[in-house]
């Protein structure tokens, strides 16, 4: 059977879930040189959500796949496999995607997570829909989960700012005969700009010592101009090219649900893309970014208020470090 014959996946429910404290840029601005006025004009964010001491990514994770699966009409046991995207797992090992196992109350299916920060969510998915494809799962739950706040230097206002915590999920199986499905992913990772985006210590190349902490090297470092020049033109090619691919026109993508980074980076892609912002979910005002969390957390928000709806063709695309980028193409 070729790989165009063989059944996709379909979204079968969707979960989000972000910490109940807020920060906003006005809370901010008692911690570094920074102002409300400059970062919504330069990113579009006027507050996010910050988990508390005790909470973990895999707790976050753990409400939003919750909901996925009551969405999907699901249970825990029901899953064949776990893929969460993640930079901050609870642990450098195991894996997230195992705690979220555990705390799901099942065992004996393979959960691991994956690396591909911003673009983790839409690595998942690529994923988890591979392994539908083939014919080896049935279920696969599918995570973006991030505890951003662990990994800033709360006095970089170049990075601190950005940022928030959150989770979102979502609950693959195989599609019916009626055209609804994944209908194609693209991954991509270029590693020219390795040190524009990355935590220099605390992996194998670099210990955390009492000098990398003092030097915060053990914290997010963004080289923010270099990454939002990839972003718009990577972005928009990776969308571009699944619509070709799939032999759609950008006005037959209903809604394009977008990484949320930066409004200034979207607003630029929509442009190139020539689709207008309309067409876009945004909450990046209301959450910043999530990472691997963001696109689940917006695609969720755009399900459950109604905007989308089954048979709508949904475009999503993120970047982060590595850089790492993705597309998806989705018949809901
Ligand atoms: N408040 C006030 N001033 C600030 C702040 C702040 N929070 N941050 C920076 N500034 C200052 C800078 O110091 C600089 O001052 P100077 O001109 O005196 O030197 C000035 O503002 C302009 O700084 P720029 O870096 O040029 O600002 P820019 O317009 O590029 O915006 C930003 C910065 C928001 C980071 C932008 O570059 C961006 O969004 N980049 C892409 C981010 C992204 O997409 N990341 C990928 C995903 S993240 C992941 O994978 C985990």
């Amino acid at each position: 059977m070729s790989a165009s014959q063989r059944p996709r996946s379909r979204i079968l429910g969707t979960g989000a879930y972000v910490p109940e404290r807020v920060l906003s840029n006005f809370d901010l601005e008692k911690l570094v040189d920074t102002s409300d006025e400059w970062i919504r004009e330069r990113t579009g964010i006027r507050e996010r959500h910050i988990a508390h001491a005790e909470e973990a990514t895999s707790d976050m994770a753990l409400r939003a796949a919750r909901r996925a699966l009551e969405a999907a009409g699901l249970t825990p046991q029901d899953l064949d496999m776990i893929v969460v995207g993640t930079i901050t797992p609870d642990m450098p090992m195991p894996a997230c995607a195992a705690f979220l196992q555990h705390k799901l109350g099942i065992s004996d299916v393979p959960a691991f997570d994956i690396s591909a920060a911003c673009a983790g969510f839409l690595y998942a998915l690529s994923i988890g829909d591979q392994f539908i494809r083939s014919g080896m799962h049935r279920h696969v739950l599918v995570v973006g989960a991030e505890l951003l706040s662990r990994i800033l230097d709360w006095e970089d206002r170049t990075t601190c700012v950005l940022f928030g915590d959150g989770a979102g999920a979502a609950v693959l199986g195989p599609a019916g005969e009626d055209g609804r499905g994944v209908l194609s992913t693209k991954l991509h990772t270029d590693s020219t700009l390795l040190d524009s985006l990355c935590i220099r210590a605390g992996g194998s190349k670099e210990r955390i010592t009492p000098e990398a902490i003092e030097g915060k090297r053990d914290k997010v470092f963004m080289n923010g101009q270099d990454i939002f020049k990839v972003a718009v033109k990577n972005l928009t090619r990776a969308s571009a090219s699944a619509l070709t691919e799939s032999g759609l026109s950008p006005s037959e993508v209903r809604w394009v649900v977008p990484h949320q980074a930066n409004m200034r980076i979207i607003t630029q892609v929509a442009q190139r893309l020539d689709i207008p912002l309309e067409r876009f979910v945004l909450n990046i005002d209301r959450y910043g970014n999530t990472s691997s969390a963001s696109i689940p957390l917006a695609l969720d928000e755009a399900v459950r208020d109604g905007r989308i709806q089954p048979n709508d063709t949904v475009l999503m695309c993120a970047l982060g470090g590595g850089i790492s980028w993705a597309s998806a193409l989705v018949r809901m």
